[in-house]
C-alpha cells in the first residue's frame, strides 16, 4: 500500500473469467495468497481499458499490496504510472518488451515451434492458424500470439515452406467468435489439412465450425489447441494441445509478488516457463 501499511491485500486483473484459462490462473493464484496470508480481490476486465483503469484505481484505494496483471492488459501508460510510483506489479503470460516489468510466462514461441514440427511430421503442409485478438481488432493481436505465430513461422521456414499469411485468420476470444472464424478460414479457397487454433476456447469453436461442414477430425482437419485447460479433455475427441503450467505460473507469479512487496526482489526478472506438446485424438497422420 502506498501508504507503507501493509494490507496484506492483493489484486488480480483478467481479462475473461469465462475463458478456463483465466480461472485456473485465478484459482491458483488465490491459493497461493491464501497460503501466504494475503487475500487477493479478483477483477475482470473484459479487454476493455476503461474498466482497466476504473479497477486499478479502486485497487489502489484499497490500498492493496501489489497487483497481479494478466494477459490482455494493454494499457502501457498505466503500467508505467504505476512502476513509477514503485507500485509492486508481475504481469502473468504476456510480455511487455518495451517495459521493464517483471513477469511470469510460458515460452509461446517454444510452444508454436514444437505443435508445427508435430504437424508437419505428421505430412501436413498447410496449415491454417486462428490467433487471439480482441474488440475484433487486428492491430491487438495478443503478445502471445505473436510468438507462437513466430515460433510456427520458423517451424514452417526450417522444413523450407514458406509463410502464408493468408491461412492467418484472427478472432476474438470466444467459442463463437472462434467458430466463425473458423469457418471463414474454411471456406476461403482449398481448406488446409490442420488448424493450430492458438488457446483452447478457439480450438472448440474451430471443432463446431469443422464439423458443421461435415468433414471429420482428425482424418480431414488435424486440429490442436493450446493451454490444456480442462476443455481440452472434456470436448469430444479430445483435444491435442499445449500445456501451459498454469499452477506454477500462478504459483511464480504470487511469490514473485510477494519477493516485491517485501523489498527482497529489486532486479527485474523474467520467468519463462516450459510448454509442453498434448498429442490426443483430433491429430493423426495425414493420409
Ligand atoms: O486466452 C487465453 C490465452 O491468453 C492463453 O493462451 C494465455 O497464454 C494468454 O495469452
Amino acid at each position: 500500500a502506498l501508504t507503507g501499511k501493509r494490507t496484506n491485500t492483493l489484486g488480480l486483473l483478467i481479462p475473461d473469467l469465462a475463458n478456463p484459462f483465466f480461472a485456473e490462473v485465478a484459482r491458483h493464484v488465490e491459493d497461493r495468497g491464501q497460503e501466504k496470508g494475503f487475500n487477493v480481490i479478483m477483477c475482470s476486465t473484459d479487454y476493455n481499458p476503461a474498466k482497466e483503469a476504473k479497477y486499478i484505481s479502486l485497487l489502489k484505494q484499497k490500498q492493496v499490496d501489489g497487483i497481479i496483471l494478466g494477459s490482455g492488459f494493454y494499457n502501457d501508460q498505466m503500467i508505467a504510472e504505476l512502476q513509477q510510483e514503485n507500485f509492486p506489479l508481475v504481469m502473468i503470460s504476456q510480455e511487455i518488451p518495451a517495459l521493464d516489468i517483471d513477469t511470469v510466462s510460458v515460452d509461446d514461441f517454444m510452444g508454436g515451434y514444437q505443435v508445427t514440427q508435430y504437424l508437419l511430421s505428421l505430412g501436413h503442409r498447410r496449415i491454417g492458424v486462428i490467433a487471439e485478438s480482441f474488440q475484433d481488432n487486428p492491430a491487438n493481436v495478443r503478445w502471445s500470439s505473436k510468438e507462437r505465430i513466430r515460433g510456427y513461422r520458423e517451424a514452417l521456414e526450417a522444413a523450407g515452406i514458406g509463410f502464408d499469411e493468408d491461412l492467418v485468420f484472427i478472432s476474438n476470444s470466444t467459442i463463437e467468435a472462434g467458430k466463425r472464424v473458423a469457418g471463414a478460414l474454411l471456406d476461403a479457397g482449398p481448406h488446409p489439412t490442420a488448424i493450430f487454433a492458438l488457446n483452447d476456447v478457439l480450438a472448440i469453436g474451430t471443432i463446431k465450425a469443422v464439423r458443421e461442414r461435415g468433414l471429420k477430425i482428425p482424418e480431414d482437419i488435424a486440429i490442436v489447441g493450446f493451454d490444456d485447460t480442462i476443455l481440452a479433455t472434456i470436448v469430444d475427441p479430445p483435444l491435442t494441445t499445449v500445456a501451459q503450467p498454469i499452477r506454477d505460473m500462478g504459483y511464480q507469479a504470487m511469490d514473485l509478488l510477494i519477493e516485491k512487496i517485501e523489498g527482497k526482489e529489486n532486479t527485474t526478472k523474467r520467468i519463462i516457463l516450459s510448454p509442453q506438446l498434448m498429442i490426443r485424438q483430433t491429430t493423426c497422420p495425414l493420409t
